[in-house]
């Protein structure tokens, strides 16, 4: 068996269980096993079922699913506009005044959004953007940080049909015109700057550095938020209040194709090439909407929902603006970081708009759990009646102290498995039918047909295997943008007739799931997707560096933590504060090494294979095993002398 699976096999697993509280189920949307049998027994007719309640279409579809393995389409020959069915819908049914959006900023600035700001803003934008010269089809870059504007400019591209790209604030210029690149936009919406950590960080002087980089950039439009000093290109820049001042009031919202493109979002792959996740219209909303409605027990008159994740991620595109808009949420958004100006920041939000509804990340859970239990306690969260979880495997010690200190100790949690290619959730317990268990993502949506197979694609009935997905579902990507044989290979070619996540699981005894982490070259760092490959070309990059192996090893807050072993270029020497810089301008500071090992040799095998799994041993301070396939095994003895002796940095 594979390393990973064995390391799998050898947790052990949780025995607590926790049902919902009688009233939750009595309240909730869903309470019994019905979704979960009509979906077995109708694959697509569940979803069509979901799709006709869900969605307001223009033209109906003619086929459900047509599906060519490893290509769907769903929902063939139907039409619909995305901005109609996030907007429009609900300001003719009367709920104009209903708000969209809490914002607040992180000064403590604050700005309510109504369904019909939104929709009149969104006509707007989009007007000005077809006065920029974008059309149904072309690609427009987005930049910014978490302001409304940023769902203003994703919904306005939907509403002409082009798609949008967003590229999260915390990028590099580089990072950011690979991405310009790779899609070819005409137009990239920045700001000026946002706030974060109580300064105002720049955003406009890396774009501009990346449109240097990015010929295909015709207009760049800036958002005033940070109002610091910024240079604008005559003809080139944009303020935007400047063109929507100007811009006309009406633009209709075109009917599109179901398998219209919405967007992509680029993502690490094991190379050090990000992919474009292309994601399109009738089914990708389908799934958001559907899944929003019952995983998150949403209840339009009262609930207001609250998602802490950046615009920038697919949890952003997915649960704060496609999602929540289509089934007419209220929300807060929120823009800075949690600790500004104190600890207990999330707390004071949600107990200021009565958020009923919370939404994060395990690293952020850690962080809060350090950050001791009084910070909650200073503030009501009785409003809260649900709380989820996103991005990476959750420890049971960070669920209980969720369920305890956050959620009062009633709020069900809802541990959600999904990933940017699945565009939407695809494990997770429905709060209102499922027992839960502390860790576990529970079992497959209705809707969704996930297997655990072993090393040959055999089938795993109980115990470790790979996760993969057995049938096509409406939100699932339709491919690497500019290069299909990639996604072939990358998600179809592992196992045959399967989806390959790339995640480890494990199924207990009674059926429940297990998510253990990814089994590839990726590391998750604080919920992010980092490739080792992206990291070590960024190290390579650096011209006193001659050869670098990254690996991801166990971290008790950020789930991984970034561990680099380098090689300097003969007779060169650099700081290791240097190198961490360097790979924050090459990536960004996500992908900032939390330490750096320099050593003369890297351990490779007898046929020239950097030994990555050794490297992760070292790093996560394990007696290492079998080393009689290394070449030198004197390197490894040197490297695990010097990890034992110096502390990691921060
Ligand atoms: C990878 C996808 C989905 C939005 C945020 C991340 C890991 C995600 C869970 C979870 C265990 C999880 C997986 C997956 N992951 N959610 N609830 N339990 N692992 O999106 O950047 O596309 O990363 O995140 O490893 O493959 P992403």
């Amino acid at each position: 068996m594979d390393d990973h699976l064995q390391a799998i096999d050898a947790l052990s697993y949780e025995m607590r269980k926790f049902p919902p509280s009688a009233q939750f189920v009595s309240d909730a949307s869903t309470n019994d096993q019905s979704l979960y049998q009509e979906a077995q027994l109708d694959h697509e007719g569940f979803w069509a079922r979901q799709a006709r309640e869900l969605i307001s279409w223009d033209a109906p579809w003619t086929t459900v699913c047509e599906w060519d393995l490893p290509y769907a389409e769903w929902f063939v020959g139907g039409k619909l506009n995305v901005s109609f069915n996030c907007l429009d819908r609900h300001v003719l049914a009367g709920r104009g005044d209903k708000v969209a959006l809490y914002w607040e900023g992180e000064p403590g600035d604050t700005r309510v959004v109504t369904y019909a700001d939104l929709l009149t803003e969104v006509q707007k934008f989009a007007n000005a953007l077809k006065k920029l010269g974008v059309e149904k089809g072309d690609r427009v870059n987005i930049y910014l940080p978490m302001v409304p504007e940023a769902a203003v400019a994703m919904l306005a591209c939907a509403r002409i049909g082009a798609a949008h790209s967003v590229v999260f604030g915390g990028f590099s210029s580089q990072a950011l015109a690979d991405r310009i690149n790779d899609a070819e936009a005409k137009v990239l919406i920045t700001a000026d700057g946002g706030w974060r950590r109580g300064e105002v960080f720049p955003l406009k002087p890396q774009a501009d550095e990346a449109v240097k980089m990015a010929p295909s950039i015709e207009h760049v439009v800036v958002v005033k938020r940070g109002n610091n000093e910024v240079p604008m290109i005559n003809g080139r820049d944009h303020w935007y209040h400047d063109i929507v001042a100007e811009a006309d009031p009406v633009c209709a919202a075109e009917p599109m194709d179901s398998e219209q493109l919405l967007f992509l979002l680029y993502t690490s792959g094991t190379t050090g090439k990000p992919k474009g996740i292309m994601h399109t219209t009738g089914g990708y909303l389908t799934h958001v909407a559907y899944t929003f409605k019952f995983v998150f027990d949403h209840k339009p008159e009262s609930d207001i929902f609250w998602c802490t994740a950046d615009v920038g991620w697919i949890t952003g595109h997915s649960y704060i603006v496609y999602g929540p808009l289509a089934n007419g949420a209220t929300q807060v958004m929120y823009e800075g970081v949690p600790n500004f100006p104190a600890n207990d920041r999330m707390w004071s939000i949600i107990e200021k708009y009565k958020a009923t509804i919370f939404y994060t990340a395990p690293t952020a859970i850690r962080t809060f759990m350090k950050w001791g239990t009084q910070e909650p306690a200073k503030h009501d969260l009785s409003s809260l009646r649900l709380i989820g979880s996103v991005g990476e495997p959750i420890n049971p010690e960070a669920w209980m102290w969720y369920q305890e200190h956050i959620g009062g100790g009633t709020c069900p949690i809802v541990d959600t498995w999904w990933q940017t290619e699945t565009g939407g959730i695809m494990i997770s317990p429905l709060p209102g039918v499922t027992v839960t268990k502390p860790g576990s993502a529970t079992f497959p949506l209705p809707g969704v047909a996930a297997e655990l197979v072993d090393e040959e694609g055999g089938h795993v009935s109980k115990g470790g295997g790979y996760l993969t997905l057995t049938k096509p579902w409406p939100g699932m990507l339709r491919g690497i943008w500019g290069d299909q044989q990639r996604y072939r290979e990358t998600y179809w070619g592992r196992f045959k007739g399967r989806y390959f996540a790339g995640d480890g699981a494990k199924l207990d005894d009674d059926g429940y799931l297990w998510l253990l982490g990814r089994v590839d070259d990726v590391m998750n760092v604080s919920g992010h997707r980092i490739s080792t490959t992206e990291v070590e070309s960024a190290l390579v990059s650096h011209p006193s560096v001659a050869e670098a192996a990254v690996v991801g090893a166990n971290d008790a807050t950020t789930g991984q933590a970034i561990i680099a072993y380098v090689t300097l270029r003969g007779g060169l020497e650099v700081d290791e504060k240097v190198l961490r810089d360097h790979v924050a301008t090459e990536i960004g500071a996500i992908a900032k090494p939390k330490a750096i090992f320099f050593t003369p040799e890297l351990p490779k095998t007898r046929s020239g294979k950097i030994m990555r799994r050794l490297l992760r041993d070292v790093a996560e301070g394990r007696n290492l095993g079998d080393t009689t396939t290394l070449a030198d095994a004197s390197v490894v003895n040197e490297l695990q002398r010097r990890a034992a002796e110096t502390p990691a940095e921060d």
